[in-house]
């Protein structure tokens, strides 16, 4: 059944209309099953979540906070599997006013957390694994699975590749600058072709502050990465690592991308210094023609970058020790987009152009710390605040979502951030040579859809004229594609840019339907859509629904929803949902 305002779409559902409301909605024909939700069992022993006391102990047991990146990996591994596999599920960062009792709003809440409520904060970042199976149509957790595991903000993690060992990384519980304790503000992330998943540390200057901040030998640095001295998140006041007066490296251990298995929970995450240290979104690969492996990255921040890495060597499927280590030896670049439509991938290699002694780099160690500050000197592009950037497995493009810049002025303009003010974000496509070539120090690019609602939003554009009533969406964050190539497209920020629920859309991306996005989930109340992923067979949908109730005035007692439980006694709870197919056929035909 195709919309008759939207005639030439390979997308076979009725998009929904720009609704906001407490509950989640999607089209005629479609049922939301939830699957895990915050505070659901994962490892044995998890008590029963009941949030009006809930414990670090408890947390460390139980399903984690704010799950944003998904990922699927099948069982029995090895195999191209069937509806049964690990869910890998990040936990970014927590809300304590929707989560404790007593806190008042979100801006009370920041400062009066307990110790306890401190740590439990810790125990639900991180990410989780949860086996899950499809079963007579609904999907559910596997009971007692034996892969499951919980990562935290206290996990053990190996440092390795260019930084790891460095002076700048040492701490007094670490004095080699090896170990670090934890992973924070994992938000979007990617996977490898040796089967491990990658997530991406973003925002990790939340958590650290102090006086030193603004008066400290590494001030500059720390400014550059957005330090403050009263960060949103005051666990400094209890935990004396997040003090940079008192352990002034300790910053620098976050900010990287943390590679793990899967499949084996007793494995050591390890951060992979050699992918840079920025406010990583997101980390996806893809594969060069001589089988290098080449992971796309974006730094969400106004005026960042879009950079990529390319492993030295090959990955060699029949050499599963060989790859182990294939992420720490390779060429981390930066793109400069021309206005021509071309790009120039500048390479961040110490001792090559500005990336020498003369300004503070010794190693490529000092680099990647600070790769922010080298890929300023190279003169990378500025965007509009690089989220996810991800391979069209169909038509070989690389899709990267610019979420939005308000402060984009209008002296600022260029082709590849074309709109001033830009508070709906745009996606653009990169074209590597071929098609194929992404080791190649050249590209391609071209504007996908400039977001915001046709005829009302300035700038907007799509392919072809969008459904002004369904189509349009506001601020891209992450996507998926299908086995079509079609491309799944999750938002974040819609309630404030164009006063509509966030959700999910879904486009074609070549041919008459190109970039006619089309409203496929409304998010309830307060919350963004998060690790859009195309389960197997193309017959799921599964979604993060992050923040729930996350509003200015959202306490746990008075929530803005009480998605997805609505009942009294809790608040409400970011969950993983899958959406199926009533008919059980494939999602979107
Ligand atoms: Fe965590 Fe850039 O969104
Ligand atoms: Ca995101
Ligand atoms: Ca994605
Ligand atoms: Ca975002």
């Amino acid at each position: 059944a195709q919309l008759p305002t939207e005639g030439g779409s390979t997308l076979g559902f009725h998009g929904l209309p720009h609704s906001s409301g407490p509950d989640s909605v999607v089209p005629e024909g479609y049922e939301i099953q939830t699957l895990m939700r915050w505070g659901d069992p994962v490892l044995p022993g998890a008590p029963a979540f009941d949030p009006a006391n809930q414990t670090p102990e408890a947390q460390a047991l139980q399903f984690g906070y704010n799950n944003d990146y998904l990922d699927f990996f099948p069982l029995p591994k090895g195999t191209k599997g069937g509806e049964h596999g690990l869910l890998v599920v990040n936990h970014e960062y927590t809300n304590p006013e929707l989560m404790f009792p007593g806190l008042g709003n979100a801006r009370a809440a920041r400062t009066c957390s307990t110790a306890a409520q401190v740590r439990t904060q810790m125990m639900a970042h991180g990410a989780s694994v949860v086996e899950i199976r499809r079963e007579n149509g609904r999907w559910a957790p596997v009971a007692g699975g034996t892969m499951n595991r919980r990562i935290t903000a206290e996990t053990a993690m190996r440092i390795s590749g260019p930084a790891a060992g460095h002076e700048r990384l040492r701490t007094a519980a670490d004095p080699t600058g090896t170990r670090v304790l934890g992973t924070l503000n994992n938000c979007a992330g990617g996977n490898t072709p040796w089967g491990t998943v990658l997530i991406a540390e973003e925002n990790f200057n939340y958590y650290f502050g102090g006086e030193a901040v603004t008066t400290g030998a590494q001030a500059a640095a720390y400014k550059r990465y957005g330090l403050v001295r009263d960060p949103q998140f005051p666990w400094l006041r209890h935990e004396p690592r997040f003090d940079v007066g008192l352990e002034p490296n300790e910053p620098n251990r976050f900010g990287w991308v943390v590679e793990f298995d899967p499949y084996d929970p007793d494995s050591q995450p390890v951060k992979r210094t050699a992918l840079g240290r920025f406010k990583h979104e997101g980390c996806t690969h893809a594969l060069a023609p001589d089988g290098r492996v080449v992971i796309y990255m974006g730094d969400d921040e106004r005026f960042d970058y879009v950079y990529k890495f390319v492993t030295a060597r090959p990955w060699n499927p029949g050499d599963p020790a060989g790859n182990r280590d294939l992420l720490d030896n390779g060429t981390l670049m930066v793109a400069r987009f021309h206005d021509d439509g071309t790009l120039d991938w500048l390479p961040l290699t110490y001792g090559e152009g500005p990336l020498t002694e003369a300004n503070g780099f010794r190693s490529q160690g000092d680099v990647v710390i600070e790769a922010r500050r080298a890929a300023d000197l190279l003169g990378a592009t500025p965007m509009d605040r690089p989220e996810d950037v991800e391979t069209n497995p169909v038509n070989g493009r690389v899709y990267v979502m610019l979420t939005n810049n308000g402060s984009r002025r209008p002296d600022r303009l260029d082709a590849p951030n074309p709109r001033p003010n830009n508070h709906h974000g745009h996606a653009l496509e990169i074209i590597p040579p071929g098609n194929c070539d992404h080791a190649a120090r050249t590209a391609r690019w071209e504007i996908f859809l400039m977001a915001g609602q046709p005829g009302t939003s300035a700038g907007a554009a799509y392919h072809r004229a969008v459904g002004a009533e369904s189509g349009w969406l506001s601020c891209p964050d992450n996507c998926a594609f299908d086995s079509k190539g079609r491309i799944w497209i999750a938002t974040d920020g819609a309630p404030t840019a164009a006063k509509v629920a966030d959700g999910l859309y879904a486009a074609d991306t070549d041919g008459e339907g190109r970039a006619l996005t089309r409203r496929f989930y409304a998010a309830p109340q307060g919350a963004e859509v998060c690790g859009p992923l195309i389960g197997p067979g193309d017959r799921t949908v599964f979604l993060a629904v992050q923040h729930p109730g996350e509003d200015a005035e959202s306490t746990f007692e008075n929530p803005s929803t009480r998605w997805p439980d609505f009942r009294p006694d809790m608040p409400p709870r970011p969950s993983v949902i899958a959406i199926v197919r009533k008919d059980g056929g494939v999602v979107g035909s």
